[in-house]
């Protein structure tokens, strides 16, 4: 069980906190890891009676809890942990003064502020925290991805925490980070002997790191048509499994040892210039089309309005060091796609010399596939003898790995493990602030080159794989996307 905390969500009846973060505690606190003397303070604008807070927290655990994890009496217990809060975030004259007056005599206990709302306001909600003498030697803060619209909104935001909370209090959450299989790509690579000699551009062909999904806005067309598939997607999540994929091994599984590994890949991402965009990214936009099938809207109906907002990226980027120099890494997500999937496949390099060319055969170059999301599996592709078979027939065989099978009970959510490792103070799963910096150096060319050169991003159908421009961005020819799901 944890120590006492009290955790404080502005926005507390936003989008995030209903569907992420109240569920998320509750399955913490459902497992027996959240002490009762704790607390939830729940910060909305408007005056919210207890009961009908509770009753709109009751209908969200409903919804977003898997149903063999409610239990009516942990619920109610739950339920009573969580306290409405009226605040303006802006004005300090409204609310502050009681909102203040609700930590007295509990001074010691781990705070943690969750900023949950527009990034506009995190500069009045530090300072009247601060104003307030709120901000304590435990107190934590956390945002949410992405970090800013670039690097220079960024630092400001970074410029304004850092005002008020040291850098080791400040919690920037990537929920990637959180996933159980996410962290086994650390695991999978630097406790096995067996990769670490072929992990480099001596044995790898290339790798392709895809997160593919079926839905379209869900409700969130102010922030998304802001952000865009770039911000929303590359900047952060495909950015923090490139590292885990690409990192020197860390001295010690220790947050800032790991931090420094990931940001030495970041600065060495070779940066796509503006002659480069067009051959190195493409970006996408859907039009209507089957998803599931079912026929859904083109993102613009969705939308209501013109936009240039791109839905899909794909992009071949390169790491100017000593282990990758010369592999492409090729990076793709998008939305209203033909499958939800998170997928990383590494592409080793062929034998140098084809015995069995004689007999007529191709050899398959071997591939590790680890699928993050919705299965959780890993694969090796190996060539073998088809077994009976007359000549030496060779065929394509797979070694499986099912995570899940070798699993038993519950696991943690991303949200819950971040939440829990936010309140013990432990920032291994966060970002850092050099993270946030390095990613938006290289984001932010490519997405200026858009700009300038007032590029639209390629139509493509709802529930197909995207633009067939992005298949353009492989050198060779008979390299294409790996799709998992259509693999035999
Ligand atoms: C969020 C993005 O960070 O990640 C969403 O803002 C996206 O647009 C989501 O749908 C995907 O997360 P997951 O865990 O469902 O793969």
């Amino acid at each position: 069980m944890k120590q006492n905390f009290d955790l404080v969500i502005f926005g507390g009846t936003g989008d995030l906190s209903m569907r992420k973060l109240l569920p998320a505690m509750y399955q913490a606190y459902s497992v027996g890891e959240i002490s009762p003397l704790s607390r939830i303070l729940v910060c909305t604008r408007k005056p919210q009676e207890v009961e009908t807070l509770t009753a709109k927290v009751e209908t969200t655990l409903r919804q977003f809890v898997p149903e063999s994890q409610l239990d009516g009496e942990k619920q109610n217990l739950f339920l009573g942990l969580i306290q409405p809060v009226l605040l303006d975030l802006i004005n300090l004259e409204n609310g502050w003064g009681e909102f203040a007056g609700l930590f007295a005599g509990r001074e010691d206990t781990v705070r943690l502020f969750y900023l949950a709302v527009a990034p506009s306001i995190y500069g009045s909600c530090c300072k009247n925290l601060s104003l307030k003498n709120l901000i304590t030697p435990t107190s934590r803060i956390v945002v949410e991805k992405p970090l800013g619209y670039d690097y220079e909104t960024a630092e400001e935001i970074n410029e304004t925490m850092a005002k008020y909370f040291q850098e080791e209090q400040i919690f920037r959450i990537d929920h990637y980070l959180g996933k159980d299989t996410v962290q086994n790509l650390l695991a999978l690579r630097f406790s096995n002997f067996l990769f670490e000699n072929i992990w480099d551009a001596k044995s790898i062909d290339h790798i392709q790191i895809s997160i593919t999904e079926q839905v379209g806005l869900e409700g969130r067309a102010g922030f998304y048509n802001e952000a865009g598939a770039m911000r929303d997607m590359v900047q952060n999540h495909l950015l923090q499994l490139l590292c885990l994929i690409a990192m020197e091994s860390p001295n010690k599984l220790l947050a800032e040892e790991v931090r420094l590994e990931k940001i030495k890949v970041l600065k060495a991402l070779k940066t796509i210039k503006d002659n480069e965009v067009n051959k190195s990214v493409v970006s996408g936009q859907y039009a209507t089309g089957q998803v599931n099938g079912e026929q859904v809207d083109s993102y613009l109906e969705e939308l209501g309005e013109q936009s240039q907002t791109e839905t899909y990226v794909a992009i071949k980027a390169y790491i100017e060091n000593w282990r990758w120099a010369g592999v492409p890494f090729y990076l793709r997500t998008g939305k209203r796609l033909k499958k939800r999937s998170a997928e990383i496949i590494i592409q080793f390099k062929n034998v140098t010399h084809n015995v069995y060319s004689e007999l007529g055969h191709n050899l398959q170059p071997n591939r590790l596939i680890i699928q993050l999301q919705p299965e959780e599996k890993i694969q090796l592709m190996l060539m073998a003898k088809a077994l009976g078979s007359e000549n030496t027939q060779l065929k394509t065989i797979s070694l499986d790995l099912d995570l899940q099978s070798h699993n038993s009970g519950n696991r943690p959510t991303a949200y819950q493990r971040l939440l829990l490792d936010a309140i013990d103070g432990n920032s291994t799963l966060f970002i850092h602030r050099d993270e946030v910096r390095a990613a938006w150096k290289w984001i932010d060319p490519i997405i200026e080159s858009w700009k300038q050169n007032r590029k639209s991003p390629e139509l493509y159908d709802a529930g197909t794989w995207g633009p067939s421009k992005a298949d353009k961005l492989f050198d060779k020819q008979d390299y294409c996307w790996v799709n998992l799901s259509e693999l035999s």
